[in-house]
């Protein structure tokens, strides 16, 4: 149930988070007035793309909403996943080192024997007379009780076939309750007090691998087999009210938000590259004349207004041209840090574990709170815990924000690149005419299908790599015992294992797509308003070409005295411009 619930929750708060981004990004993106206002003062902005550099040109009340929207996401990513949680349950338990007279024997006892109370006693003889006991072999005994946690088994009855100088068939008998330094320290027996702790563990790893073959022995009698008292395991499916209720809120104020927005925001912003383009092309910018191979990198070296003829020099940019070297670096330093640091806490897990192999690894499961998977520097309540286990999953968010937004540098770039080859309707917000609506999801489905389906998968295995570890413990009767009972975090080591590799594979696929090359028909614009505005001055008998299908290219023109040609977005017949000819635009002719 756990398993299906958290897959459920993350393909929810998938779609919400997405949902969250799309409006944030028709919040963040420009006006045309807006875009016009920063053109007039020699700033450009960005189109297309998550970007903070529209923050300085947008109204207050957008800025708002947009902060509004960001902040509480942050919640939702900490919290979404441990709404629900399952607890274990582990039994405390008294085992008794027993003759086989323990079975024939009619004897009431009206005494403790060892450490075990009169009723724990005459309980298990009672249980072992009337065949209600489980009959293990030591090897399957010491795999079942050695382990941090017994859910499936209570009471144990060690049975043994020498006899002691008082003819009890009660050799000795103690209380087991799971908070001993090493949970399950009785069965290795004595003699290796004052090792460090890992080396103990070590000591009775290795003590008890071997003891199940041949010879075990516990308070100096040998034991033959046990008798089990198995019980039904009790686990629990929970969830927090707190945490529920912190999800409510700061879910129903991205609701009103995205309602305010659909309501409120009356006046267009360009989310779009087609938006921007179709804008530009019904109403040219006159700050953007004349220069119409302007790429991306001539507007930020601040060749913007000298306005000069242009010759054109094809060249098939690399796709990682598109976006910037900053946004290259912090995506990928970031994912190869995190990764390095998972590496090392993977480590550190299988140590704790001591299991170094995938298939034993494997064999513990995603999720479990296994043995000893058990964080030891974990904070305690239950909110401390639940942001503790769920800081992967905000770094994650973060990470997965940084290499979309690298995915959408590059595939915008894409989408205007094939206007320098195919005659294509505009992709919009709002169509009319010929153009196309936008997509569902911000990118081609081609692209935004893997990298949904590659974050929800890279959230769910963080949900199981590190987890809310919660177990309640029930005493040698059965009762709930809250004092011993713990909520803590708990890891998976094959989990984290899977969860890496995927992410390294994300890593590679993205440097990969930067070496792809893009078509050399078209200056590479990126995300700049300028250099979109500045390829956007169509013939002046052109005037509903951003209604129709249109194309990147040299316009015709009656070979001008000066020799320069033209280069735009048109719907007219627009030709490949000539590797070495000049191109400006001239306000006379070109709107
Ligand atoms: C236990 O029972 C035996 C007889 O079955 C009796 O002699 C003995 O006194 C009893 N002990 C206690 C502590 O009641
Ligand atoms: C085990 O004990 C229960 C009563 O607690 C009894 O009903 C049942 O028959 C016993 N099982 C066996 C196999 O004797
Ligand atoms: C338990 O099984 C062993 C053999 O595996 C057998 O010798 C022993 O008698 C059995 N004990 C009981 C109480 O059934
Ligand atoms: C021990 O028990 C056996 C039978 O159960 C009996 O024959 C024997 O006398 C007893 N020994 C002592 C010292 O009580
Ligand atoms: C967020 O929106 C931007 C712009 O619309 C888009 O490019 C990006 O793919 C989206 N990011 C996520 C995480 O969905």
């Amino acid at each position: 149930m756990s398993l299906w619930i958290h897959l459920g929750i993350n393909a929810m708060s998938t779609m919400l988070l997405s949902a969250s981004n799309y409006t944030m990004q028709v919040i963040s993106s420009p006006t045309r007035k807006e875009v016009d206002d920063a053109h007039a003062k020699s700033r450009w902005l960005d189109i297309g793309i998550p970007s903070t550099r529209n923050l300085r040109s947008i109204s207050w009340g957008r800025i708002t909403m947009w902060i509004i929207l960001g902040l509480s996401s942050v919640p939702l990513h900490l919290m979404y996943n441990t709404a629900v949680f399952s607890s274990l349950s582990a039994n405390a338990y008294d085992y008794i080192v027993v003759s086989e007279d323990f079975f024939d024997s009619s004897a009431v006892y009206n005494a403790s024997i060892g450490f075990s109370t009169i009723d724990i006693l005459n309980a298990m003889h009672e249980a072992a007379v009337n065949g209600n006991l489980s009959n293990y072999t030591s090897a399957e005994c010491m795999t079942m009780y050695g382990v941090n946690f017994v859910s499936k088994a209570r009471n144990v009855l060690l049975v043994t076939n020498t006899r002691d100088t008082t003819n009890n068939s009660v050799l000795a008998s103690q209380e087991w309750d799971g908070t001993q330094e090493i949970p399950y320290s009785w069965i290795c027996g004595d003699g290796w007090d004052g090792d460090p702790y890992a080396d103990q563990m070590q000591v009775c790893t290795t003590t008890i691998a071997q003891a199940a073959a041949t010879d075990w022995t516990v308070s100096g009698h040998h034991i033959s087999y046990c008798m089990v008292e198995v019980v039904e395991e009790k686990c629990q499916l929970s969830f927090s009210l707190v945490i529920m209720l912190i999800v409510i809120a700061v879910n129903a104020s991205k609701a009103c938000i995205m309602i305010l927005t659909a309501w409120k925001l009356n006046e267009p912003t360009l989310v779009t590259i087609g938006d921007a383009v179709a804008s530009f092309l019904k109403d040219p910018d006159p700050t953007s004349e004349g220069i119409c191979l302007s790429t991306k990198m001539d507007i930020q070296k601040k060749r913007w207004k000298l306005q000069t003829a242009k010759p054109w020099t094809p060249k098939k940019h690399f796709w990682f041209r598109a976006a910037s070297v900053k946004r290259w670096l912090i995506c990928n330093i970031l994912c190869i840090g995190v990764i390095g640091l998972g590496i090392f806490l993977l480590t550190q897990g299988m140590d704790g574990i001591d299991i170094y192999n995938i298939k034993a690894l494997w064999e513990l499961g995603f999720g479990t709170v296994s043995a000893n998977s058990v964080v030891t520097v974990a904070p305690t309540g239950l909110i401390a815990t639940t942001l503790f286990a769920n800081l992967p999953q905000g770094i994650l968010s973060f990470l997965y924000l940084t290499y979309n937004g690298l995915f959408s540098c590059m595939l915008g770039a894409l989408e205007w690149n094939r206007f320098g080859r195919f005659r294509k309707p505009l992709r919009v917000t709002a169509p009319e005419g010929t153009q196309r609506s936008t997509y569902y999801l911000q990118l081609p489905y081609t692209y935004a299908i893997p990298l949904l389906l590659m974050s929800g998968g890279l959230h769910w295995l963080m949900s199981q790599s590190l987890f809310l570890a919660l177990v309640n413990v029930y005493d040698d009767d059965g009762e709930f015992d809250a004092e011993n009972s713990i909520s803590t975090v708990g890891y998976s080591c094959i989990a984290i294992f899977a969860a890496l590799i995927v992410g390294g594979v994300a890593v590679v696929c993205g440097i990969a797509n930067g070496f792809r090359r893009y078509d050399d028909g078209i200056p590479l614009v990126g995300s700049c308003s300028a250099a979109i505005s500045a390829a956007c001055h169509p013939p002046k008998e052109d005037s509903m070409a951003h209604l129709m299908p249109v194309k990147w290219g040299k316009v015709e023109r009656d070979p001008g005295s000066d020799g320069v040609g033209h280069c735009c977005f048109s719907s007219f017949e627009v030709e490949r411009p000539v590797s070495g000819d000049l191109y400006a635009g001239t306000k006379e002719k070109y709107s």
